[in-house]
């Protein structure tokens, strides 16, 4: 597969997964843009994957509708298309237990991490169409396939990135635009490993749904994400991909 000439956007490509498949695509070849909020994260993670190939920052909070239309403007104006996009960035409220969860928090998670795939998805479908298509890859989660008691509101959130996946997959099946989601499992990014330091049995209790012994590392999300991309996943759309180590076989 020939990445050059192809863009790419990733959002909350200054960290953990999106990085990673930003440094995977950059080393391909491709033309990466990035988006995040912090510019201090962002302008060094566009530091790290210059080194590899070409990328742009562009500073963005994905739950704002206007800053997602201006970040997908700001690609085409710089690199004339859209071929691939991965909607990995988003944030959310405190979780808990339900009837202790105050409204903000779950108003603050479903838009961080769901209403923000739209958004993404509305603006990205949009540039594709006009081009002749291209992929778009959701970041989902093993909790978007199975319970999370530790925090419903992201379990509802990640459930509703895979519904809308697969809806949308097929309303532009027939358009040349696939549409799929990834669902890693427990992944060494920054703030499991820093959650890992603060509680030195975590990793012990994340291993107990990792039948292969071990944590994901984010490189291994990004391959998954570069072949859903690629020509070699042509005949796959609508699909929620475990990249888990078996923790949805269990
Ligand atoms: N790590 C895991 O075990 C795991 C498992 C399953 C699914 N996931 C999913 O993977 C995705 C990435 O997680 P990660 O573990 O790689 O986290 P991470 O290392 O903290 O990276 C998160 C990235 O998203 C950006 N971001 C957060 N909120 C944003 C917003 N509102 N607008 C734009 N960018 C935003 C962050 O930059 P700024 O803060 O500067 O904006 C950062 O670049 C998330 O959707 C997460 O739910 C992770």
């Amino acid at each position: 597969m020939n990445w050059r000439d192809k863009v790419i956007l990733i959002t909350g490509g200054s960290s953990g997964i999106g990085k990673a498949t930003a440094l995977a695509f950059a080393g391909r070849g491709a033309n990466v843009v990035i988006a995040s909020r912090d510019p201090e994260r962002g302008e060094q993670a566009l530091t790290d994957i210059r080194e590899v190939g070409e990328a742009l920052w562009v500073q963005t909070d994905v739950s704002q509708a206007d800053q997602v239309a201006a970040l997908v403007q700001t690609t085409i104006e710089t690199y004339g298309r859209l071929d691939y996009a991965f909607n990995n960035g988003g944030s959310g409220g405190q979780g808990g237990w339900i009837a202790d969860l105050n409204e903000e928090d779950w108003n603050a998670t479903l838009h961080g991490y769901l209403t923000s795939v739209f958004l993404c998805m509305k603006y990205e479908i949009g540039a594709m169409l006009k081009t002749g298509g291209g992929v778009i890859v959701n970041n989902a989660s093993v909790d978007g396939l199975r319970a999370f008691p530790w925090d419903p509101a992201y379990s509802a959130a990640k459930h509703g990135v895979i519904g809308l996946t697969k809806s949308t997959a097929l309303q532009y099946a027939q358009q040349g635009i696939r549409i799929n989601a990834v669902c890693p499992g427990w992944t060494r990014t920054p703030p499991i490993q820093q959650w890992i330091d603060n509680d030195p049995e975590a990793e012990g209790r994340m291993l107990q749904h990792q039948p292969i012994g071990r944590l994901g590392e984010p490189e291994e999300i990004a391959e998954a994400v570069v072949w859903l991309c690629s020509d070699g996943g042509s005949l796959v759309t609508g699909i929620a991909l475990p990249v888990d180590g078996g923790y949805t076989a269990l």
